[in-house]
């Protein structure tokens, strides 16, 4: 039996008259990737800021673990287990990897100043089980010297010490080069083998078809398909369905009668 970790439903947004989000069901499993696609616009980003507590949904209700939260917020949406990684933002580049880690949770001694011996030993033991394994860094390396997926697995690194449950990555691949994108591939099958969830959105089809095992595409603020990998079949046949969305047969065909109908009015 699979456990629902995270549920929205009925979920929307709307920004004066404009739904941003209208209406939409998801779900998230313990231990899956589900991957999130959609055009600009679609509402992705809308959504997960919702999931992270950053902005409150008009109506509809969030659920975790089975329970519906009230008053949810970003302090809730952390303690629920819920982090969200955003491409490059988030990171201090400047600073080493046991300083990203453990910004802001610092681990104290008995006399309240940074244990930093402890934090270094944590942030090896976090850096080995998201799967760096590289020998050329050490927590003490600094983080503006890493590769964009190494980066990332810092990102992941942090969300794991924070407890996460759930992670959501917005566009982690979109900048990087293909042994990069691997590289955030590799730590985010290490995540999911951990029994944690990752949600990840992204542009690239093919990208989001290689690393989920269940995808929902989203349409102008709904949600236009949710299947798992097995449904979906190829990803050319995912990209197919995309396609379909973006231009639906009827608009794109070209139809003399109203071609006139429009010249003569
Ligand atoms: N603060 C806001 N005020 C008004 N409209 C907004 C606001 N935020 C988002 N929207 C609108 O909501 C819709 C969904 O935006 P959202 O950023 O969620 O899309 P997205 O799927 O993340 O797109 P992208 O792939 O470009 O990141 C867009 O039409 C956007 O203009
Ligand atoms: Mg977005």
């Amino acid at each position: 039996m699979s456990e629902r970790l995270v549920e929205l439903r009925n979920v929307a947004k709307s920004y004066g008259r404009v739904f941003a989000v209208g209406g939409v069901n998801l779900h998230v499993d313990r231990g899956e990737v589900v991957g999130l696609l959609g055009d600009n616009g679609a509402g992705k980003s809308t959504l997960i800021k919702m999931l992270a507590g950053a902005i409150q949904p008009t109506s509809g209700d969030i659920l975790v673990r089975g329970k519906v939260e009230t008053h949810w917020d970003a302090a809730r949406s952390r303690n629920a287990g819920i982090e969200t990684v955003f491409q490059d933002r988030a990171l201090a580049v400047q600073q080493s990897i046991v300083r990203n880690i453990f910004m802001g949770r610092e681990i104290s001694n008995w006399f309240g100043f940074i244990d930093s011996t402890r934090e270094r030993r944590e942030a090896e033991r976090l850096m080995r089980e998201i799967g760096f394994t590289s020998k050329v860094f050490s927590p003490d390396s600094i983080v503006g010297q890493l590769s964009g997926g190494e980066r990332q697995g810092v990102a992941l690194a942090r969300a794991i010490y924070n407890q996460a449950d759930l992670i959501v990555m917005d566009e982690p691949t979109t900048a990087l080069s293909l042994t990069e994108t691997e590289k955030v591939f590799r730590f985010v099958r290490t995540v999911r083998a951990g029994g944690r969830s990752v949600l990840f959105i992204g542009h690239n089809i093919h990208h989001v078809y290689d690393i989920a095992e269940r995808f929902v595409v989203m349409d102008r603020g709904t949600v236009a398909l949710q299947a798992t990998k097995q449904e979906v079949g190829s990803a050319e046949q995912l990209i197919a369905f995309m396609e379909n969305i973006a231009h639906p047969q009827g608009v794109v065909s070209f139809d003399p009668a109203s071609t006139q109908a429009g010249a003569s009015s």
